[in-house]
């Protein structure tokens, strides 16, 4: 592992207004000292573009952040921001999300997903031009989805993901194809991340826990896919952030193989809670914290909102992470409870709503 520290650096997060991109910005702007964060994201409206405006306001008044609009399907964009800011670590979190959208919107999915990853790649690969240090680290957001539907589990970094049951699984098993070829080609230190649903306040609209909410709030009535016999691993936001600061700091190490060619410095870890909750208990837990932060009130009739549906297509039936792997490598595990955080939403929703 190369050690990389993160004070006196540029460090540039791509999809800064996103729900994870705007707090791992927030957490790097207080742990390190003289470093720059470049955050990119353009604003699209796939969900309430003013929770994105509202993450980004928290963030601008610190002087170290700079943030640009712009696509990062945009190759110009890219390669000027490379230019001007010389990144020392690349953290991609810009995506098209949503296993759902992916179905009746692909060509989100092909454009920043695949356009702008490869972008991000080349600008990567051509920041040691003329023997420039260049890009210490690549960081990008791989998912769970690209399990599909494997039975064995938990899911470990060593399976098979061959059979993605979405465009959008397919483009993120891609990402991890494509950092493979170019980690070889030309010996960039980069480390996909496979989330497992992330949670917390300021979260996205469009994800169970919070579309639950918004509609129980409307008094109406949430539907529970595949009659509630999902389970899924939630993983608070923190947890994640903490993740991805301790990878970014530690890079796969450049090595020469015997044919005198570099070996990929390359690296997929597994970033979830490794305990899986039943769709049905997650819902009890949430609505037990609606009522407490008074979103709710405590004589709320949830069985006459609840309904129960077959699956949908592109979900699977669970999602668990092996997180051995990232606990050898890097010491840490998630570990905060569903409880604690869909605590810290609920408390955040019911500021949110005064
Ligand atoms: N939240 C989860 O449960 C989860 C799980 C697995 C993987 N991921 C991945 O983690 C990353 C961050 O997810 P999130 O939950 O914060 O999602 P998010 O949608 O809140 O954040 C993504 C941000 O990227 C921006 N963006 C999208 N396309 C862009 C483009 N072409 N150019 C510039 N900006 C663009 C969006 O405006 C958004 O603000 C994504 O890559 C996502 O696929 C998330």
């Amino acid at each position: 592992m190369q050690h990389i520290n993160l004070n006196n650096k540029t460090i540039l997060v791509t999809g800064s207004a996103g729900f994870i991109g705007a707090n791992l910005v927030k957490r790097l702007l207080a742990d390190t000292q003289q470093s720059v964060i470049v955050g990119i994201d353009n604003m699209n409206n796939y969900y309430d573009v003013s929770l994105k405006q509202e993450r980004i306001d928290q963030l601008k008044d610190d002087r170290r952040f700079v943030f640009i609009k712009g696509d990062i399907a945009d190759k110009d964009i890219i390669d000027t921001l490379f230019r001007q800011y010389r990144p020392a670590v690349v953290v991609n979190l810009a995506a098209q999300a949503g296993v759902r959208y992916s179905i009746t919107n692909p060509d989100a999915y092909i454009q920043s997903n695949l356009i702008g990853f490869y972008n991000i790649l080349e600008a990567c690969r051509h920041s040691y031009d003329n023997g420039m240090n260049g890009v210490e680290h690549l960081v990008y957001a791989s998912s769970s989805s690209v399990y599909g539907s494997n039975s064995k589990v938990p899911y470990s970094t060593d399976d098979k993901v061959d059979n993605p049951v979405s465009l959008y699984a397919a483009t993120k098993k891609s990402n991890e194809l494509l950092a493979h070829a170019y980690s070889k080609l030309y010996n960039i230190p980069s480390t996909g991340l496979r989330f497992f649903t992330v949670y917390g306040p300021a979260g996205r609209p469009d994800m169970a826990y919070f579309g639950f909410t918004d509609k129980l709030v409307a008094g109406k009535t949430i539907q529970i896919f595949n009659y509630g016999n999902c389970r899924r691993d939630f993983t608070y936001v923190d947890d994640i952030v903490e993740g991805v600061v301790r990878i970014m700091q530690g890079a796969p190490e450049k090595q020469t193989g015997e044919d005198g060619l570099p070996l990929p410095p390359y690296n997929v870890y597994n970033i979830g809670n490794s305990h899986p909750e039943n769709l049905l208990d997650f819902v009890t837990i949430l609505q037990e914290e609606l009522i407490r932060a008074g979103v709710l009130p405590s004589d709320y009739d949830f069985e006459a909102h609840k309904e129960l549906v077959p699956m949908q297509p592109g979900d699977v039936p669970v999602t668990y992470a092996d997180t051995s792997a990232l606990e050898r490598d890097y010491g840490f595990k998630p570990s905060t409870s569903l409880r604690n955080g869909l605590r810290a939403f609920a408390e955040w929703y019911a500021k949110r709503k005064d």
